[in-house]
């Protein structure tokens, strides 16, 4: 049985002031972390005290981004173990924003999510399609590819605690969400790639997250998939109530 992990991406949004408020608000409330991992992805500045401020509860607080390397000569970079020091415990790596606007690859991806690993992040590898590959029917080989290259030279046993976030593009910020079903398949085909690739057992174990669009409204749907283990959520993630509501979906 796979537990569900429920992300809030917040992006580019929020003050400091809004940041701590909202997790004021919803660190007591979020149910308990062996029932539903509830994580908060926020920006840079605000990772600091937001770890503080959740400490001791059962709400986990992730990074957008990091680079690969230890350190060096990377202006307005932020290494994995700047992270891990400040107490954050899931980054968010090659959402399709940064690999769209900040040009990431599969190979960056593949680096920084062995650096996650390598100082003990969770690692939530986003992959997806635009609209223009699932129309020539390519989303499935597209998805494929994304996935082999970013889990390439990583032992099964980390494999296993990869969580992947299938993002379809085209769904994101734009109020259209996959189907569940049409979700469903795409992460059903993701953990075969899996299977193929690390074998049966990190195929079993891995999390697949939804992202794009979800919310309050269709989040039970999704999140009763089979093959859907979580969501990552963007929009509908910047408001307590509504944070709350999808983190209880994922019980
Ligand atoms: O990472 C979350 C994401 O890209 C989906 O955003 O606003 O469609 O939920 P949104």
């Amino acid at each position: 049985m796979r537990k569900q992990v429920i992300a809030g991406n917040w992006k580019m949004n929020k003050l400091m002031g809004e940041a701590t408020q909202f997790v004021d608000e919803v660190k007591g409330q979020v149910p308990s972390f062996d029932q539903v991992e509830s994580v908060v992805v926020a920006p840079f500045p605000y990772l600091p005290k937001l770890v503080q401020q959740a400490e001791g509860t059962d709400l986990k607080i992730g990074a957008q981004n990091m680079h690969f390397e230890e350190s060096g000569a990377f202006t307005g970079e932020v290494s994995p173990e700047m992270l891990k020091d400040l107490g954050v415990t899931y980054v968010v790596l090659g959402h399709s924003e940064r690999r769209e606007l900040f040009a990431e690859t599969d190979e960056t991806v593949n680096k920084k999510t062995h650096a996650a690993f390598k100082h003990n992040l969770v690692p939530i590898v986003c992959v997806g399609e635009t609209d223009e590959q699932r129309e020539n029917g390519e989303a499935e080989s597209v998805v494929e590819t994304q996935v082999k290259a970013a889990l390439k030279d990583l032992t099964n046993e980390q494999v296993k605690d990869v969580i992947i976030a299938y993002e379809p593009i085209w769904a994101i910020g734009t109020g259209k969400t996959a189907t569940a079903e049409d979700a469903n398949a795409m992460c059903a085909s993701i953990r075969k790639v899996v299977s193929e690739f690390a074998g049966s057992e990190p195929a079993e174990a891995i999390r697949i997250q939804y992202g794009g669009s979800v919310k309050p409204a269709n989040v039970d749907e999704l999140m009763s998939q089979s093959d859907i283990d979580g969501a990552l959520v963007g929009g509908a993630s910047l408001q307590p109530d509504s944070f709350l509501s999808l983190v209880e979906a994922g019980k």
